[in-house]
């Protein structure tokens, strides 16, 4: 099945190359990554993870016209995997996304690994430098003291609202951790979480001038 792989490489890169929303190539590429180191350590398997790894942003609303064209569009291109293989992958990509924290819990093994690696690819130094990417794209601030961090969001307050990079981490990527669905992922993100916390204290303080 390496060529199943190849290709589709190619396909999502291609396609992926200059999306500009922290959604590029080189995310599907980083995630792709950590879906197979962390697949090896969990005993998944390991072609549904890359597959579903390498697609898993293709249905998402950001990047297709809407979810339900994005899948058409995914289930053509696995045209080579059997049917069992094919609804997998499909399950695993309707299920992982956060949009506001209001999915059900993902079944299968091979999903666990895919959204622990998404999410992964969220904190530490490259969600850092993501969440301002993103930000900077739909025009947010960096920081607002006075737009509090919302608590409960539903999908499409989570999407439309108006927020900040800073309020981002509250919002969503401190919650990560603590949804972590393998011990090999938890240990991963346990130390991206404490570079986090360490850079907001150090974003505080900058901003108050006490640093
Ligand atoms: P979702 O989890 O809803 O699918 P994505 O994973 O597609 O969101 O988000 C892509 C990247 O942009 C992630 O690093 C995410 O943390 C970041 N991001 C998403 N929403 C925002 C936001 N409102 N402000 C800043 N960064 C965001
Ligand atoms: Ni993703």
């Amino acid at each position: 099945m390496d060529h199943v792989i190849a290709e589709l490489r190619t396909y999502v890169k291609q396609k992926l190359e200059k999306e500009g929303s922290g959604h590029d190539w080189y995310h599907i590429d980083r995630v792709v990554k950590q879906a197979r180191s962390i697949a090896k350590e969990e005993g998944a398997n390991l072609f549904i993870c890359e597959v579903a790894a390498l697609v898993h942003d293709l249905a998402d609303d950001k990047i297709a016209s809407s979810e339900q064209a994005g899948l058409e569009e995914v289930e053509q291109l696995l045209f080579p995997l059997n049917k069992a293989d094919l609804e997998h992958v499909l399950e695993i990509i309707t299920t992982i996304s956060f949009k506001g924290g209001n999915r059900p819990p993902v079944r299968s093994l091979e999903a666990k690994v895919v959204q622990d690696a998404d999410r992964l690819d969220a904190i530490g130094a490259i969600g850092v430098a993501r969440t301002f990417v993103y930000a900077g794209s739909k025009g947010d601030l960096i920081y607002d003291p006075s737009i509090q961090p919302r608590e409960h969001m539903s999908a499409s307050s989570y999407r439309n609202e108006k927020s900040t990079a800073i309020n981002h981490f509250y919002e969503k990527l401190l919650n990560l951790k603590a949804l972590m669905n393998t011990n090999t992922g938890l240990r991963i993100a346990e130390e991206r979480h404490e570079f986090m916390t360490s850079f907001l204290s150090q974003f505080h303080g900058e901003w108050e001038g006490l640093k």
